[in-house]
């Protein structure tokens, strides 16, 4: 059965208290269901992690080159990750970078991505929905 890689960077386990006013009131494990069940009509298993670490999420990247794409939020990691972009290269499949908020609308250190220019596309600025609409983009994107 195809797998699909939800990828969630530092600071995003917390999601639902961690400034809600900016992040939304969803929860990771909410974020990861709503993904689970947008993907399920295809046959699409999801697997979904989350670390604190630059490391992790490459170790992850790395034991998953058998998933057919990637939702990938990598939190301030987008800044300066250059390991994470290394990692993402090599990521045999397409993937979409999500971003909770409008990171272009906040402060100047969060304009620049590191990963973006890897990634099949860019959704940032719509809360958890986001995560959804990476979803139907892949399943857009990849063939049956
Ligand atoms: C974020 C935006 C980043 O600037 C921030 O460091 C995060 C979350 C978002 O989803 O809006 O951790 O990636």
């Amino acid at each position: 059965m195809s797998r699909i890689l939800l990828l969630n960077g530092p600071n995003l386990g917390i999601l639902g208290k961690r400034e809600p006013e900016i992040y939304g009131t969803a929860t990771l494990s909410d974020i990861e269901a709503a993904v689970a069940a947008e993907v399920a009509g295809r046959g699409w298993k999801l697997a979904a992690y989350q670390h604190e670490s630059e490391g992790e999420l490459i170790h992850t990247i790395q034991d998953n080159y058998d998933t057919v794409g990637a939702i990938v939020n990598p939190g301030a990691l987008m800044i300066a990750g250059w390991s994470l972009r290394d990692a993402l290269a090599s990521y045999p499949a397409p993937f979409i970078e999500v971003h909770l908020s409008n990171v272009w609308a906040r402060e100047s250190f969060r304009h620049e991505s590191v990963l973006a220019p890897l990634a099949t596309g860019l959704i940032a600025g719509l809360g958890a929905f986001g995560y959804q609409l990476a979803a139907r983009a892949l399943l857009e994107r990849i063939p049956a």
